[in-house]
C-alpha cells in the first residue's frame, strides 16, 4: 500500500522515534509499505516520520539504473555481497558511529521538502549498527551516496531536518518554498481537524 508522505511543518517530523521492539508481522507490513512509498515517490530512502510514525525504522535503496556501475564503498556484515541480495534495506535501532570524519558536500532531497533543494556537508564514512526486519542484527558500513542516505534517514529518525544541515546560502534560497511548506501543513492539519 502506498502511504501518505507527510510535508515539513507537520510535527511529527521533529519527533525522535521510539525504539522498535516488535518485529512482528505488523512491522513487516509498514516496512513493505513504506519501500513502495518510496519507490512510487522515487526516493532513495524513507523514514517512518515521513509516513507519520515516529519509530526507529527507516528503509534505504541506492541501487543504480541498470547498467550504471556503483559509486560507493561498503562492507555489509564484514563481506561485499551484490546489492541485491540487502536492498531494499529496512533498518531498526540503528546505532551511528563514523568512520571517516572527512567531510563531503553534496546536493541533497528530502521526500517532505517537494521542490527543496541544497548542499549538505556530512562525514564521509559511517558504521551503521542495525536490526533488520526479523530482529537480527547487522553491521554495514558505507561510503559515498550510501552512508549519506544513512545518515539523512537516521537524522529524521531522531527528529532532525537536512534543513537543519544545510549550506546557509542555500537555505535563504529555498526559504520561500519551505515557509510555503510549513504554511501548507498547518492549513491541512487545521483541515484534517
Ligand atoms: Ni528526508
Amino acid at each position: 500500500m502506498i502511504l501518505r508522505v507527510t510535508k515539513y511543518g507537520e510535527p511529527i517530523l521533529r519527533e525522535v522515534g521510539a525504539t522498535v521492539t516488535e518485529f512482528n508481522a505488523e512491522l513487516a507490513q509498514l516496512a513493505n509499505d513504506m519501500v513502495a512509498t518510496m519507490y512510487d515517490a522515487e526516493g532513495i530512502g524513507l523514514a517512518a516520520q515521513q509516513v507519520g510514525k515516529a519509530l526507529q525504522l527507516c528503509v534505504v535503496d541506492v541501487r543504480p539504473p541498470e547498467g550504471s556501475e556503483i559509486s560507493f564503498n561498503y562492507n555489509y556484515d564484514a563481506r561485499q555481497p551484490p546489492l541485491d541480495l540487502f536492498m531494499p534495506l529496512v533498518i531498526c535501532n540503528p546505532k551511528i558511529s563514523i568512520i571517516d570524519e572527512q567531510q563531503d558536500v553534496y546536493e541533497e532531497g528530502c521526500l517532505s521538502f517537494p521542490g527543496v533543494n541544497g548542499k549538505v556537508n556530512r562525514p564521509i564514512g559511517v558504521r551503521c549498527q542495525f536490526q533488520d526486519v526479523q530482529g537480527n542484527p547487522h553491521t554495514l558500513e558505507a561510503d559515498g551516496l550510501l552512508g549519506r542516505c544513512i545518515l539523512h534517514e537516521v537524522d529524521h529518525l531522531n527528529g532532525e531536518l537536512f534543513i537543519d544541515r544545510m549550506d546557509k546560502r542555500d537555505l535563504k534560497k529555498n526559504e520561500a518554498k519551505i515557509k510555503r511548506l510549513k504554511r501548507e501543513s498547518r492549513d491541512f492539519l487545521k483541515q484534517r481537524g
